[in-house]
């Protein structure tokens, strides 16, 4: 029993060993293919883009077995030996595509320019004015973007002068590349950050600042002073951070309470450092789908051959991309679309949606004893329809039923005009014999 109980041990001993070896191993993560791309001063700003590799691992140690596989196509002198201890680089998005897939995580890494901000809420990080020898090396910013848009990252790089052996000193990552959100809902546009904790820079303090861009404007959502922290300015009606998540988790997600239509646009997550700072874009886009009328409703009774002017009127919707159309069932249940239709020049509301509406004008001589009639709106979210029932009076052509109703409804009407007449005509000779009566 004992033996056995030791066996057993020793088993799970080994078991456990493996698990620790391959989970160290697991340090480095795969390869990224990559752009160097580089401005060249002297030859009149002339830019190289070269392919390049970054070789990541997330410690230091694991470093020298990655050198081995370069493909031919690689110069040397662009392979990059990055040291990601937060492994933001290392997200299963950015890895080299299988065969035969179209798809690739993008990446771009370029020689970095640090200096000290002049932004109002970010200058206090760097207040002394000298700058420390930390950052006599060479920085470069790394910006990737995983496949499908899962993630984007932007991260700041020291390599000590002349060598590639990069540590990352700043990420900046955002899961929510690309938003969709219905009006009037919250939303969250995520961006978290990290800092090498032995960076010297790192005790000094950060700031955040959101921004908004389209086209072609900006303006600042909200900045927020970590040294002090308080949020510098925001120009924003119910934008904000988690302060306790940014200071504990470098969450600098922004929150919006409620969505309107004109957040629709380009937003920009900057973190600084003294001296360094990295950005991500994100795209949000308002999506509401419209709410449909038609009118008059209910429609009147119409007569076979009469034209019919009907209203369908969409509003209260964003983006401006409405395709509207009609479409008729009848009788025999089967739909069928109308054409002819005319679409009016959109409005756009106080709240920045838009209405627009299509007017049909519909021959009615076609379409049998009536059926439905339905609007359609094909809009970016959703297609919606709305419905009403449409009734044709009379007949075209009149059935044995009718022709017999109408004989028998001459008949009875033949009828009482015959008795009408006789009555009249008796009670008139009444009154003249009175006449006849008084003059005798
Ligand atoms: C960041 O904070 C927001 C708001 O509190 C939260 O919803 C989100 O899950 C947080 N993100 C991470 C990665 O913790």
């Amino acid at each position: 029993m004992t033996d056995f109980s030791t066996i057993y041990k020793l088993c799970l001993l080994t078991v456990t060993c493996c698990l620790q070896a391959s989970s160290s191993s697991s340090s480095r993560c795969p390869a990224v293919e990559c752009w160097l791309v580089q401005d060249h001063v002297g030859r009149r700003g002339a830019t190289t883009q070269e392919k390049s590799l970054l070789h990541i691992s997330t410690d230091a140690n694991s470093r020298d077995a990655a050198s081995e596989q370069i493909p031919s196509d690689i110069d040397l002198d662009t392979v990059f030996f990055i040291t990601d201890p937060a492994a933001t680089l290392c997200h299963q998005s950015l890895s080299p595509p299988t065969r035969g897939s179209v798809q690739k995580a993008q990446c771009e890494i370029s020689p970095f320019l640090h200096q000290p901000s002049t932004l109002q809420w970010v200058a206090p990080l760097t207040v002394s004015g000298s700058s420390p020898v930390y950052l006599q090396a060479d920085w470069f910013s790394a910006a990737l973007l995983g496949l499908n848009k899962q993630l984007v990252i932007s991260s700041i790089m020291r390599a000590p002068t002349g060598t590639k052996d990069s540590n990352v000193i700043l990420s900046v990552s955002s899961r929510t590349v690309s938003v969709q959100a219905r009006l009037g809902e919250p939303v969250l546009l995520d961006c978290g950050f990290w800092v090498d904790p032995s960076s010297p820079l790192s005790g000094s303090g950060f700031a955040v600042e959101w921004r908004y861009q389209f086209r072609g404007k900006g303006r600042l959502v909200l900045a927020y002073d970590g040294k002090t922290d308080r949020v510098a300015d925001t120009q924003e009606e119910g934008a904000s951070l988690d302060f306790e998540g940014l200071h504990q988790k470098g969450n600098a997600s922004l929150i919006l309470q409620e969505t309107k239509v004109r957040h629709s646009g380009t937003y920009i997550c900057t973190v600084h450092l003294p001296y360094l700072q990295a950005q991500v874009l994100m795209e949000l886009e308002i999506v509401e789908p419209p709410s449909l009328s038609i009118h008059p409703s209910p429609l009147p009774l119409a007569v076979p051959g009469q034209t019919l002017v009907v209203q369908c009127e969409a509003s209260g919707f964003a983006p401006l991309s409405l395709e509207l159309s009609w479409e008729f069932k009848g009788a025999d249940g089967k739909s069928r679309p109308l054409d002819s239709a005319s679409v009016t020049g959109h409005r756009q509301a106080w709240d920045g949606t838009y209405s627009q509406s299509a007017r049909l004008e519909l021959d009615t001589s076609s379409l049998g004893m009536g059926g439905e009639l339905t609007c359609v709106a094909v809009h970016p979210g959703g297609t919606r329809r709305a419905s009403t029932s449409l009734s044709v009076i009379g007949f075209s052509s009149p059935s044995i039923e009718d022709s017999m109703a109408m004989v028998g409804v001459a008949l009875v009407l033949y009828g009482l005009i015959k008795f009408v007449s006789w009555t009249i005509s008796s009670s008139g000779t009444d009154g003249a014999d009175k006449v006849e009566k008084k003059e005798k």
